[in-house]
């Protein structure tokens, strides 16, 4: 359509007409943020409790991060790979000193999630097997690589065919993983992928024990243990990485959203053998570790080490899931998660209406499909903030529950 053709002049209008369909129609016009407030295009201020879908780990306009990037790009904004940028090395050094392991860790640097797990594949491939196993409801990214691992076949099927090689075990079920393992050759196993807390399906959290089993079974057959930490690292959970909450040490970590705090920036850590794989020539990324998202990086690590960001998420996420849990509310099944990753799983799916009445009500947060409402806040999130939602959330929880009872009996 051509511009005169379109005569909703909002920037609702403008995008609807300048935008390719596959985000649909956003219902709120940011135009700024700070700290953790967000305001829209009439002037309205709401609190951010979802933080951009995990990645604003130090909120909006952070000084640290505006610090960062602005003294970056006035030094030098970009130089490619083909040349060594004292940043670049810095933070590939800082997230292998965070692993805190005694084995080797080689970083990759990349844009996104998806070209995180993109990296992840070829590494699987360059073990010479051929099979990679997914969880089942598992998310990975939108790239093809990604999401022929994505373990939702809505996300696959239009796109298919996918490249060869994935099968899907149901998360959770170690007993479940192994029959997957063994039902072909399980010495063709290049590697398994999943999330330590599935965040897009629902935010579920694996059994007691289930982590270490998989990684012992790794180990029984030489297969990579490929953790998607995307939304789950980086603090998030109370711990640098939610991985090692269980105590284990996977050989590929992939890493994105929360890494950059607003900036893109993406990264895949090989540790050990499996930091060697990738040979010159074999994979890259011209803007991978670009000096301002690894300056933004570094102040985003800087902050949460500084202030002990991991160990609030943790102690903020004890205090909401258990407030949560004891208003008993009819609606609400289970609170899943782990520090500031909160899914309120609900007895309906209802989780969209009760994100727009939050936002009525002031309070940005997101759903993990129809029936979970997810809390994600940025890491400098406080207490008071989470209890103002939490006073409200009985409230919202109701309505959600009686507009569904009202639209049952229509
Ligand atoms: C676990 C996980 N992996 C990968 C991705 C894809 O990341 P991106 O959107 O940055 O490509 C996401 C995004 O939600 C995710 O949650």
């Amino acid at each position: 359509m051509s511009d005169s053709a379109n005569t909703d002049k909002t920037l609702t209008g403008r995008w609807d007409a300048a935008l390719m369909g596959n985000y649909g129609t956003p219902s709120l016009e940011i135009v700024s943020g700070s700290g953790t407030r967000l305001t829209d295009s009439a002037g309205t201020t709401y609190t951010d409790l979802f933080s951009g879908i995990a990645v604003n780990s130090l909120g909006h306009a952070h000084p640290a991060i505006v610090g960062a990037v602005t003294e970056q790009v006035a030094t030098l904004g970009h130089v490619s790979n083909i040349y060594i940028h004292p940043k670049t090395v810095e933070l590939a050094e800082r997230l292998g000193a965070a692993l805190d392991v005694e084995a080797p860790v080689r970083a990759m640097f990349c844009n996104s999630g998806t070209e995180a797990n993109e990296a992840a594949f070829k590494i699987a491939r360059l073990t010479g097997r051929s099979r990679i196993l997914a969880a089942e409801r598992g998310f990975h990214g939108r790239t093809m690589g990604a999401l022929s691992i994505t373990g939702q076949p809505d996300k696959r099927e239009p796109f298919e065919p996918m490249p060869a090689g994935a099968e899907f075990f149901p998360y959770g079920d170690i007993d479940g993983l192994r029959t997957v393992v063994e039902s072909g050759d399980p010495r063709d196993v290049a590697a398994i992928v999943l999330e330590p807390i599935q965040g897009e399906a629902g935010v579920h959290t694996p059994p007691e024990g289930y982590l270490a089993d998989v990684r012992a079974l790794c180990d029984e057959y030489g297969i990579l243990l490929v953790c998607d930490e995307v939304q789950t690292g980086i603090g998030r959970t109370g711990a640098m990485f939610a991985s090692r909450h269980a105590g284990i040490v996977p050989d590929v970590i992939t890493l994105a959203k929360g890494l950059g705090g607003g900036l893109p920036i993406g990264a895949v850590l090989g540790i050990g053998a499996a930091g060697e794989l990738l040979r010159p020539g074999q994979h890259g990324s011209t803007f991978g570790g670009n000096p301002i998202a690894a300056a933004a990086a570094l102040a985003v690590l800087d902050t949460i080490a500084a202030e002990h960001l991991d160990y609030h998420a943790y102690r903020l996420g004890r205090l909401m899931t258990a407030d949560i849990e004891m208003l008993d509310h009819p609606l609400v099944t289970e609170v899943r998660g782990r520090g500031l990753l909160i899914g309120i799983a609900l007895a309906e799916p209802v989780a969209a209406q009760i994100v727009e009445a939050a936002r009525d009500a002031g309070f940005i947060v997101g759903t993990a499909g129809a029936s979970v409402v997810r809390i994600a806040p940025p890491l400098i999130v406080s207490e008071d903030e989470i209890a103002a939602f939490l006073s409200a959330l009985p409230g919202l929880l109701d309505g959600a529950a009686s507009e569904n009872t009202d639209t049952n009996d229509r």
